[in-house]
């Protein structure tokens, strides 16, 4: 693991961007791959999973409890998994607390797992950590009879969780749409007998429900009138083991995105970015703006295991116009709206954001934190509740930019330094490893 960097990262700004930056494996499916292989006896492999901070904190949260994790390959992105389960029946309590470190996605998939498990464990993270909502998480998987302990009422970590193999079935809709909500939910419903139904008033990213059914769980999706969707999953059932090759990640494609249509003179590749259309939000909203990206499917053929749709794109200078986001755009796109509210700033006229209140409970309040970072950059942006305004067409310039040791604010004002006059300085650049090992590499090769 790359030790964060303590120093802050100077940025200058590129004459020309071209190349084809590499991109970690998807966060997201790296998360679930090594909780279903934990959950599922025997050997599953797992090709080209995401090398950061937060996938590792979960690789080691299946150790604790007790499958063999063999970690392999040196590309500081991508690696490939060996995970070894004994299957749910002789998974062990861990010797101690499980460290999500800064990672929302293994504390929230990780409590769901631990509900159906009959032993105690106490998941606790850092500071960013511990601030996070997770009553959202612990409410539903204590109403399925999980016994749940924490700070502020079971609503904050560390969280002690002491679950059962018999849980009960529920019927719930989550108070925000939230991909990680769903699938603790979907997770621990595997332990309960009979059926657990979630609904949801925007559908999130359905990794999950995928990826089940790939192992053999049957998961119902029916969509319901307005957009909202009903997952539901029959209990008891047993996951099996799988073979997984990991797409890349579309979160982590969308800064180069960005950064080749800001950029006047820019062409780059990304090669194998999983376009699930439960992620894909950023490319229709960029294309939106006006931003040329060119896709290229892969099909099927190349990507038969993982369920995921591939694409390679191609992204060239483009002149952006703003746009209004709906709400729904907002959830589609959570993790790449600070990256978008710099194409906003870039773009010609407005770009009003609407509903981007859950922001705030991200590893930091993204919503402040782009504001006060683009501002500082000499952008026009003004927040009233929960809607970001950008008044586009200002020529960014360079300067000191604090990102809460959050990895998108990080990255985002990495990419802003590209086009900014004079030197960007990003501040505690080292919280890019979260998600993505080596984007600061990428970053001086892509301007070469
Ligand atoms: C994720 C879901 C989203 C997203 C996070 C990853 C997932 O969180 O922001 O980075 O893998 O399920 P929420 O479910 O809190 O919206």
């Amino acid at each position: 693991m790359t030790a964060p960097a303590a120093s802050p990262a100077a940025v200058r700004p590129a004459p020309r961007l071209r190349g084809e930056p590499r991109l970690p494996g998807d966060k997201s499916v790296s998360h679930r791959a090594l909780l279903l292989g934990l959950l599922a006896e025997g050997e599953s492999r797992i090709a080209g999973a995401g090398d950061g901070r937060d996938v590792r904190a979960t690789a080691r949260l299946a150790g604790a409890l007790g499958a063999l994790v063999e970690r392999s390959g040196d590309d500081p992105r991508a690696v490939d998994y060996r995970v070894v389960s004994p299957g749910r029946a002789g998974l062990r309590e861990p010797g101690g607390v499980l460290d999500c470190e800064n990672s929302g996605t293994t504390l929230r998939l990780g409590a769901g797992v631990l509900a159906g498990l009959p032993l105690f464990a106490v998941l606790d993270g850092d500071a960013s950590l511990r601030k996070r909502p997770m009553g959202r998480v612990t409410g539903p998987l204590a109403t399925m009879g999980a016994t749940v302990a924490g700070r502020a009422g079971a609503t904050l970590a560390p969280l002690a969780i002491t679950g059962r193999a018999d849980l009960r079935p529920i019927d719930h809709a989550p108070s925000v749409p939230s991909a990680q909500v769903k699938s603790a939910i979907l997770l621990a419903a595997l332990a309960a007998t009979g059926r657990t139904t979630v609904r949801e008033a925007v559908a999130t990213r359905d990794h999950t429900e995928r990826m089940l059914r790939a192992r053999g769980v049957a998961v119902r999706t029916e969509p319901l009138p307005g957009g909202a969707v009903a997952h539901a999953v029959e209990g008891p059932a047993e996951v099996a083991p799988a073979v997984q090759r990991v797409p890349g990640d579309i979160s982590a494609a969308a800064f180069w995105l960005v950064a080749g249509a800001i950029h006047p003179d820019a062409e780059l590749t990304l090669r194998g970015v999983g376009t699930n259309p439960t992620r894909r939000a950023i490319i229709d909203l960029l294309r939106r703006m006006g931003a040329e990206i060119e896709e290229r499917p892969l099909g099927a053929a190349g990507d038969g295991e993982s369920g995921e749709p591939l694409a390679d794109l191609v992204v060239r200078s483009s002149e952006l116009r703003g746009i209004d986001v709906t709400p729904a755009e907002v959830a589609a796109a959570i993790d790449e709206i600070p990256v978008l509210c710099l194409a906003a700033a870039v773009a010609r006229g407005r770009t009003v954001i609407r509903g981007v209140g859950e922001l705030r409970s991200k590893e930091s309040d993204r919503v402040a934190g782009i504001a006060a970072g683009l501002v500082a950059l000499g952008a026009r942006v003004t927040v009233a509740g929960d809607q970001i305004e950008i008044e586009g067409g200002r020529s960014l310039s360079g300067a000191t930019v604090e990102t809460r040791d959050d990895h998108r604010l990080a990255m985002t004002f990495a990419v802003a330094g590209l086009i900014a006059l004079g030197e960007t300085i990003v501040r505690d650049p080292g919280s890019a490893d979260v998600s993505y090992p080596g984007f600061f590499g990428e970053l001086e090769r892509v301007r070469a």
